[in-house]
């Protein structure tokens, strides 16, 4: 979702003043003094404890992980401006399911003329996004997850263009103060998330629309709150008095799965979708650290008050308050219950949730899942489990979420100039967050609400823009893409640290000016004792972002070629079939000039299989800071056989989405947005339906020619 970024909340809401000045000055000394030694010995010395392991892991892994040169066999997929999807030659793409298609039967052909207006609970939703596959049983009664012909696909609805779901005529009259009630149904409806049976009877997939499983949650559907805030004073409405229910979920955008069989959405930009009033006190301070304003985006709230967080009645079960605290989690939804009610989890926090990606799963051990909260300077979190993992509750649905996902401990994510870094707590029971006095936390419901402000507290740092997580399958360790920050480096903002070093400007760029960290990194981590409950890890960065003719010195740090340059890494999934080989999903506007948004193979390595770097802030004469040369780890260079360019999307688009069937013969990948930049008289996209068409949205299928598991 780039278009419209602005209006959606990645803008900075993090005015805390975290990473002080004073303690980045002193630990960028220390590291400089340490630096003088060289670069090389700082690596081997900061990194040699596990060096060690790490060479024991691989000779003990080899035999399962196919050689990088093996996995990445096919040929990079040149840069394209084309409005098409290319994959490698030996591979095939089929689109199976775009934005308004039917998923019932007896539902209409979508016209895609914009006068489509019934029936938008029945069809798919706009925008795919995160993506799941869960294998289905042969005769459809359950989970079976070894299937790879028959399944159920999730996947989340981020957002909408109504320049293409209405007509021309209603995009002119549209007046957000007095919204039209079928518009907005259909706005809502077009949200939320799909699941939809896939089936492969020998000609490849299809959708199913036969199945009962099909169905849709949209951004009106009833939806429980657990966790620590339910029932709270803080998520009462005139809807749930009690606290204990709420409507919809909204801007959906990563996912992940659990061990016990059920979908996570998550909910990202949600804030812009109610408009707020004039507050004062805490709640002053919460409406703004959640970037809720007094206008909404689309004006839903003139036509329906559940999406006006103002005060109009006697106290919060009068009115919609306090709608948007019910807003900003990861929802949980069981795929194989139809009729279940799906529950949207406090304790994992509220802020823009991206993935909720799962950890090392241990029998005997806490579950783990790691998130990242996608705006600019927001923070990375991990969730921990109170209950300890029993195999058991496999296939346990939503009962198992209650078991494992209702209470646990959450922390954020401090990155130290040193290479290593620290699981901040985030509890009531923390004194730093009990006793600060700027916002008074007075229990676990109002840290599980307010989970920003309890990050700012313990001081977790400021990321740039952290979007989809995985976890090696192999070595367990955790890859973060932090997409790109225009407000790193910016006059009178935050300037670099280690863990987010860059900001230039963007020189080669032919159509538009971009400054801070422009084309964004993936940093990863590796937990203290591979354990995921472990409250200290080593990091380094893995890859920059950068187009392969900047300056190697401090853009294209990671040297990559023609055949591999990206910008702004978006989508990341780890294929588990493969054991190694990782998926990297773009969604740039400032490489666009050169080519559409893509997706890359890569075969990583581990957490310090680099050196130290120092990344000479220079370039940017105009920015109003001081040039800062910064200190930081930087995994091995990317070559031909770790990084490679697999498929470029059509025009305007945005990669995201994977999932992949349990034998990897079979991938699936979700074109978001597709001729964002046009509008229904200025159409700058065909896709997927070619000719004079309005651009969907959709699922592509890929597969290899000769039957074998993508990536190889
Ligand atoms: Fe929805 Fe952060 O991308
Ligand atoms: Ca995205
Ligand atoms: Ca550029
Ligand atoms: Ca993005």
């Amino acid at each position: 979702m780039l278009k419209k970024e602005l209006d959606l909340g990645y803008d900075e809401c993090n005015t805390s003043s975290n990473e002080s000045f004073e303690n980045v000055l002193a630990d960028r000394l220390s590291r400089r003094d340490v630096m003088k030694i060289g670069a090389c010995f700082i690596g081997a010395s900061l990194f040699g404890s596990f060096g060690a392991q790490l060479n024991a892991d691989d000779s003990s892994t080899s035999t399962s992980v196919p050689a990088a040169a093996v996995l990445l066999g096919f040929n990079a997929v040149p840069k394209s401006l084309a409005d098409t999807v290319s994959v490698p030659a030996g591979y095939t793409s089929k689109v199976i399911f775009a934005t308004g298609d039917p998923i019932k039967m007896g539902v209409s052909t979508y016209k895609n003329n914009g006068t489509d207006s019934r029936d938008f609970e029945n069809r798919s939703g706009d925008y795919h996004d995160g993506m799941i596959y869960f294998g289905l049983k042969n005769d459809n009664s359950g989970y079976d997850a070894t299937n790879s012909k028959n399944g159920l696909l999730c996947m989340n609805h981020e957002y909408i263009n109504q320049n293409y779901i209405h007509t021309t005529a209603e995009v002119a009259a549209i007046d957000k103060t007095a919204r039209v009630t079928a518009q907005v149904d259909k706005e809502i409806a077009l949200h939320g998330v799909t699941i939809v049976k896939v089936t492969d009877s020998g000609s490849g997939f299809g959708i199913d629309k036969s199945s009962s499983y099909n169905r849709r949650i949209t951004g009106d559907t009833p939806i429980a709150l657990n966790g620590p805030a339910r029932g709270n004073v803080l998520l009462q409405t005139s809807y749930s008095t009690n606290g204990t229910m709420t409507r919809g979920t909204l801007n959906n955008c990563a996912v992940g799965s659990t061990p016990w069989g059920t979908f996570l959405t998550c909910e990202e930009n949600w804030s812009g979708y109610f408009k707020g009033d004039t507050r004062t006190g805490k709640e002053a301070i919460a409406m703004s650290r959640y970037g809720i304003k007094s206008t909404s985006h689309f004006g839903w709230e003139s036509v329906y008050p559940q999406f006006s967080a103002s005060i109009t009645g006697a106290d919060a079960t009068a009115d919609y308050r306090n709608v948007a605290n019910t807003q900003g989690y990861v929802v949980e939804i069981d795929p194989f219950s139809p009729t279940s009610t799906s529950i949207k989890r406090t304790a994992m926090g509220r802020f823009a949730h991206e993935t909720a990606s799962l950890g090392k799963l241990t029998v005997g051990k806490p579950v783990v899942f790691y998130m990242g909260d996608d705006a600019k300077g927001e923070y990375i979190y991990k969730f921990v489990s109170n209950q300890n993992w029993d195999a058991a509750d496999a296939n346990g649905g939503l009962s198992a979420g209650n078991k494992y996902l209702d209470a646990g401990t959450l922390y954020a994510a401090k990155f130290n100039a040193d290479g290593t870094g620290q699981w901040l707590k985030l509890a009531i029971t923390e004194p730093a967050i009990s006793t600060y006095t700027t916002y008074p936390f007075v229990d676990a419901a109002d840290v599980a609400v307010h989970t920003r402000i309890a990050a700012d507290v313990v001081g977790a740092t400021k990321m740039d823009r952290p979007e989809w997580c995985d976890v090696h399958p192999t070595t367990g360790e955790v890859y973060m893409t932090l997409t790109n920050n225009s407000d790193r480096g910016k006059s009178g903002k935050y300037g670099p640290d280690a863990a987010n070093p860059r900001y230039y400007t963007d020189t080669c760029e032919t159509t538009a000016t971009n400054k801070g960290n422009v084309n964004g990194h993936i940093i990863r981590w590796k937990e203290t004792g591979e354990e995921g409950t472990a409250t200290t890890f080593m990091w380094d960065i893995y890859l920059f972002g950068a187009q392969s003719d900047a300056n190697g010195t401090n853009i294209n740090i990671s040297g990559l070629t023609d055949d591999n340059d990206f910008s702004c890494p978006d989508g990341l999934c780890f294929s588990e079939v493969t054991k190694g080989l990782m998926w990297i999903q773009t969604d740039d506007g400032a490489y666009t000039d050169v080519t559409n948004c893509m997706m890359l193979a890569a075969v990583p390595g581990n957490v310090g299989d680099g050196a130290g770097y120092s990344v000479a802030n220079t370039a940017v004469p105009t920015n109003g800071n001081a040039d800062q040369t910064i200190a930081t780890f930087v995994g091995k260079d990317a070559t031909a056989s770790t990084l490679k360019r697999f498929l470029v999307g059509p025009k305007n688009c945005e990669l995201t989405g994977i999932a992949e069937t349990p034998d990897g013969k079979t991938i699936f990948v979700n074109i978001q947005h597709p001729g964002e930049e046009g509008t229904a008289s200025t159409l700058t996209s065909n896709w997927p339906d070619g000719g004079t068409s309005r651009p969907r949205s959709a699922t592509v299928v890929i597969t290899k020619n000769d039957g074998g598991i993508v990536g190889y």
